[in-house]
């Protein structure tokens, strides 16, 4: 079994999960890996968008269009409600683009914590080629997920795995995250993938310039370190000096 992302109590914990450690350390670097800014970064992809958190944010912090596509009917459903704006298009998709998604129309595409959440290679393989598909040549592509090589560790907000157990590939690992203002935590079923079944797959797609980054607080400008802030968290933990997560970024 995996996580349900059709149950509606799944998708509200998710939605009401601050994701600050995500924001400071995940989504951050996606965004910086991107070149977001970058006037030519025209159209983006959201491949995985869940309740449009991170689709928003593109929209709303760099004016850019933003296709944000999603499995999830029940997410996708919130992300509307929740986060409407003109520039994101939220859309309904089955593990496929095709017939939504031009060849070659997209200048960046990211997918962010949606492969642990996929317990089949083949599928996850699928999903990065046909991101490349749809991807400009010179188009570029991120992946940001949880360290499979951190399991274990208390983060303010979420543990990923259990303390002392080591996952096979492809193995479930359970996953509390705390979500403000609940006694008790979200628990998620991820799968766990380590590092080189991501670098092979974008290799296979036909991925260059295979970048991987895996940012700790002590990594960042001191400015940008904050204290974590949602209701209940107010110290960081092990973020200081373990990477909680890991960001590939990839040029087609
Ligand atoms: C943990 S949420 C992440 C949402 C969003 N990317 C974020 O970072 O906030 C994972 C999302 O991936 C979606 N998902 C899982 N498998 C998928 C698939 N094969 N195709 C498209 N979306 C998928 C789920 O429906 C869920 O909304």
């Amino acid at each position: 079994m995996t996580t349900s992302w059709s149950d509606p109590a799944v998708c509200a914990g998710f939605d009401e999960y601050a994701d600050i450690p995500e924001q400071v350390l995940g989504y951050r670097t996606v965004f910086n890996a991107l070149e977001l800014a970058r006037p030519e970064r025209l159209r983006v992809l959201d491949y995985g968008c869940g309740p449009g958190k991170v689709s928003e944010r593109v929209a709303r912090r760099f004016g850019k269009p933003v296709l944000a596509v999603d499995s999830s009917a029940t997410m996708l459903d919130i992300a509307r409600r929740k986060r409407p704006h003109p520039l994101v298009e939220y859309r309904h998709i089955s593990d496929s683009l095709v017939g939504l998604v031009e060849d070659h129309s997209m200048d960046v595409a990211m997918t962010c914590y949606v492969f642990i959440n996929i317990g089949s290679e083949p599928l996850i393989r699928r999903i990065v080629q046909e991101v490349y598909r749809t991807l400009k040549p010179g188009g570029s592509y991120a992946i940001l997920d949880t360290n499979p090589d951190t399991t274990g560790v208390e983060f303010s907000t979420f543990r990923n795995g259990a303390p002392g157990r080591r996952y096979r590939h492809g193995e479930q690992r359970e996953v509390l995250l705390r979500v403000p203002g609940k006694n008790e935590h979200l628990v998620l079923l991820d799968h766990h993938w380590p590092k080189e079944m991501y670098l092979s797959a974008l290799r296979d797609a036909g991925f260059r310039s295979i970048d991987f980054l895996q940012p700790t607080l002590s990594s960042l400008p001191r400015e940008e370190v904050q204290p974590p802030g949602p209701p209940g968290v107010t110290e960081w933990r092990s973020e200081w000096t373990t990477p909680p997560f890991i960001i590939f970024k990839a040029t087609k």
